[in-house]
């Protein structure tokens, strides 16, 4: 193939290195319900996006849909230009774009460092042929040695690494909450999707968690970030999109957000 084929013009590979999330259309329906209807957003590059909305608004759903869980009853997702829509979520993660979950069972046993070990995409390690062909094995043990210095980096950075032989599953929901973060950087991301990452998380390892959030975006990384807890989506957005029912009902600046009209009904009786 040549360049002329392979390489999209310079204007487009501008916009989708400044918009690396495009959300066109997406509808998601159960059944007679439909929990996404026609919603379009984008997420610029190196902004802390919040998406909020009240209980059953559709934002897990969207969560879901963008990252390969559900796939979308109809829409596009575009990531850095990209159609996503409908790829697999370990093929969504491969190419940077990724979601924290809660920890999963099966690797609670695991300690804090065996979680991380495991989290990196592309391990050569795994790849059985460097391992035997003469003169590739090296190159493993290189990359060993370079995997298990990249986890000491990442725990001490979000501040775990005490925690490090501790099973997951003694962490506190805080400290489990630092692991999750640890293990999706760990998969080098280009842009994370947090679901109410605070919940459950006490003051202290709160200021923590988004203490690394900010340096995290101030080295480029992308966030679209779910909280219910309206003082830190004011504070630490720049953009906030809202749902309600499904549908994008608002989409601009926390003071604008803050003062729309719409916005304050949807969450009528609720503090925002
Ligand atoms: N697997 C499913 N089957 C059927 N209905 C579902 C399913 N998942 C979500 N829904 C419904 O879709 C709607 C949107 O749910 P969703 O979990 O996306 O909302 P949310 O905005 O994340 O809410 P919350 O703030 O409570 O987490 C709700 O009415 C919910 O009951
Ligand atoms: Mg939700």
């Amino acid at each position: 193939m040549s360049d002329a084929t392979t390489t999209p013009p310079a204007e487009t590979t501008t916009e989708t290195a400044a918009t690396p999330l495009r959300v066109e259309g997406l509808e998601k329906r159960f059944g007679g319900i439909v929990a996404v209807d026609d919603a379009s957003f984008d997420v610029k590059a190196g902004t802390v996006t919040g998406l909020i909305g009240p209980n059953g608004a559709g934002k897990s759903t969207t969560f879901n849909c963008i990252t390969g869980a559900l796939t979308p009853t109809d829409g596009e997702v575009y990531f850095q230009g990209e159609k996503i829509t409908g790829m697999r979520p370990e093929q969504i993660a491969n190419r940077g774009l990724v979601r924290t979950f809660q920890i999963a069972r099966a690797l609670s046993e695991m300690t804090v460092l065996e979680n991380l070990m495991l989290a990196p995409k592309a391990q050569q390690g795994e790849k059985l042929w460097r391992s035997v062909v003469p003169g590739a094995r090296q190159g493993v043990v290189d990359q060993e040695t370079e995997l298990r210095e990249r986890v000491w980096e990442t725990l001490e950075f979000f501040e775990i690494d005490h925690l490090a032989y501790e099973k997951a599953e003694n962490l506190s929901g805080g400290q489990q909450k630092l692991l999750e973060m640890s293990r999706a950087m760990m998969t080098e991301p280009e842009m994370l999707l947090l679901d109410e990452p605070m919940a459950g998380v006490n003051p202290t390892l709160e200021d923590k968690l988004l203490d690394r959030i900010h340096s995290l975006r101030e080295d480029g990384y992308t966030f679209l970030l779910v909280e219910h807890d309206m003082d830190v989506i004011m504070e630490e957005c720049e953009r906030v999109i809202v749902m309600h029912q499904g549908s994008i009902l608002a989409d601009g600046n926390p003071d604008e957000i803050r003062d729309n009209e719409q916005v304050i009904e949807a969450y009528l009786g609720e503090d925002i």
